[in-house]
C-alpha cells in the first residue's frame, strides 16, 4: 500500500509517499525558515504564503521520486492538528482535495503522535529491518519540539495515552529563547547544540524545576534563571558557551531522568523519542545509555525525521487507515 503524507502544520511543507507504513519512498521538505530568522520567531503569515506556494511543487517531487504516479496512491494521509492554523489549511485543503478527486481514503494524523512514529520507518536500503520488532508495543514515547514536551503510553498506534506534559514552555521554546537571550539566533537548539559540546569543564549550573509526584515537565524557569544569570554578569562578562553548556545539561538531565522513570512505571522496554529536540547530540547519547542500563531499548529516528516530514505522517496513517 502506498499512502502519500501531507504535512503543512508549521514552516516546512513537506509531502512524502511511504510504502506499507514502514519504507520511505520519497519525503520532500521545502522550508521558509530564513525568512524567519530576521525576526527570531515564525510569522505565521508568512509561513502560510510559502505553504500555498510549495505545497503542490512538494507533492509533484514526491511522486516523482517514488517513480509513482496519482493512480499508485492507496489513500492521502495528513497532519489536521496540532500547527498555525493558516498553514495547516493549506495541506488540509489540497489533501480533502486529492481525495475526492481520486476517490481514495483520507487519514487526518495527529502531528505529535507522527513524530513519535518516525522512529519507525526506514528508507529503501534499510528495508529488512523490521522495527516493530526491535521496537515493539507497548511503548513509552517521548516529544520534544518546539511546540511540544509531551510523554505517551502507547498500547498501539491508534491509542496514544498522554500521560505527562510540560506545564509552561517546551523543551525546543525553551532552547530558542534561550538562544535569543544569548543573542544566537533562531532556532536556538542546533546553535547550542553545538557550542555546548565545545565545553568540557563548566563552574555555572542551572537546575530545572523536578516537579516531582508528576509526570510533567516544566522550562520557564530554567529560562528566567539563564536570563538572571546573564544580568548579574553582564558588566564583568561570561563565556556564553558554558551558560549554553550548563542550560543544555539541565534539560538533558531532567529528560533523560523522568522519561526512564516513566517507562519503569509503565513497565515498558522500548522508549521512542522524536520532535525537534530528539536531533539534539547529548539527548540522543544520554538517553540511549540511561535505558540501556535498565533493558530498555530507546530509538530515536535520523536526524532528518526529528524535524517536521511528511514521512512520519503517511507512515503513522497505515495504522490508522
Ligand atoms: O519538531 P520541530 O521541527 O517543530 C515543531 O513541531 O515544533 O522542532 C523544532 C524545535 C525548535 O525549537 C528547535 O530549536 C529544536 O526543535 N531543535 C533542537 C535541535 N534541533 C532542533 N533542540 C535541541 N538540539 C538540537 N540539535
Ligand atoms: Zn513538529
Amino acid at each position: 500500500m502506498n499512502i502519500l503524507g501531507i504535512e503543512t502544520s508549521c514552516d516546512e511543507t513537506s509531502a512524502s509517499v511511504v510504502r506499507d507504513g514502514r519504507v520511505i519512498l520519497s519525503n520532500i521538505v521545502a522550508t521558509s525558515l530564513q525568512e524567519h530568522q530576521k525576526y527570531g520567531g515564525i510569522i505565521p503569515e508568512i509561513a502560510s504564503r510559502r505553504q500555498m506556494e510549495f505545497i503542490d511543487l512538494v507533492t509533484r517531487q514526491a511522486l516523482n521520486t517514488a517513480g509513482l504516479t496519482l493512480k499508485d496512491l492507496d489513500a492521502v494521509a495528513v497532519t489536521e492538528s496540532p500547527g498555525l492554523i493558516g498553514s495547516l489549511v493549506v495541506g488540509r485543503s489540497f489533501a480533502h482535495s486529492l481525495s475526492f478527486a481520486l476517490g481514495i481514503p483520507l487519514i487526518k494524523v495527529n502531528h505529535i503522535e507522527a513524530h513519535v512514529y518516525a522512529g519507525y520507518l526506514v528508507d529503501r536500503a534499510q528495508e529488512q529491518l523490521d522495527r516493530l520488532r526491535e521496537f515493539p508495543l507497548p511503548a513509552v514515547g517521548l516529544v520534544v519540539s518546539g511546540g511540544h514536551s509531551s510523554l505517551f503510553y502507547i498500547k498501539d498506534f491508534k491509542s496514544f495515552r498522554i500521560f505527562g506534559q510540560t506545564r509552561d514552555d517546551a523543551a525546543g521554546e525553551a532552547y530558542d529563547k534561550v538562544a535569543r537571550i544569548l543573542g544566537l539566533g533562531y532556532p536556538g537548539g542546533p546553535i547550542i547544540d553545538k557550542l555546548a559540546r565545545s565545553v568540557t569543564e563548566n563552574d555555572i549550573k542551572f537546575s530545572c524545576a523536578p516537579m516531582e509526584g508528576t509526570n510533567d515537565f516544566s522550562f520557564s524557569g530554567l529560562k528566567t534563571a539563564v536570563l538572571y544569570y546573564t544580568q548579574r554578569n553582564a558588566a564583568k562578562g561570561f563565556a556564553v558557551e558554558k551558560v549554553a553548556n550548563a542550560f543544555q545539561e539541565s534539560v538533558v538531565n531532567v529528560l533523560v531522568r523522568k522519561t526512564i522513570e516513566a517507562c519503569i512505571k509503565k513497565g515498558v522496554a522500548s522508549l521512542l523519542v522524536g520532535g525537534g529536540v530528539a536531533a539534539n547530540a547529548s539527548l540522543r547519547t544520554r538517553l540511549v545509555e540511561a535505558a540501556a542500563v535498565k533493558g530498555i531499548k530507546a530509538r530515536f529516528p535520523a536526524i532528518p525525521l526529528c524535524m517536521d516530514n511528511a514521512a512520519m505522517v503517511a507512515g503513522l496513517a497505515q495504522h490508522l487507515l
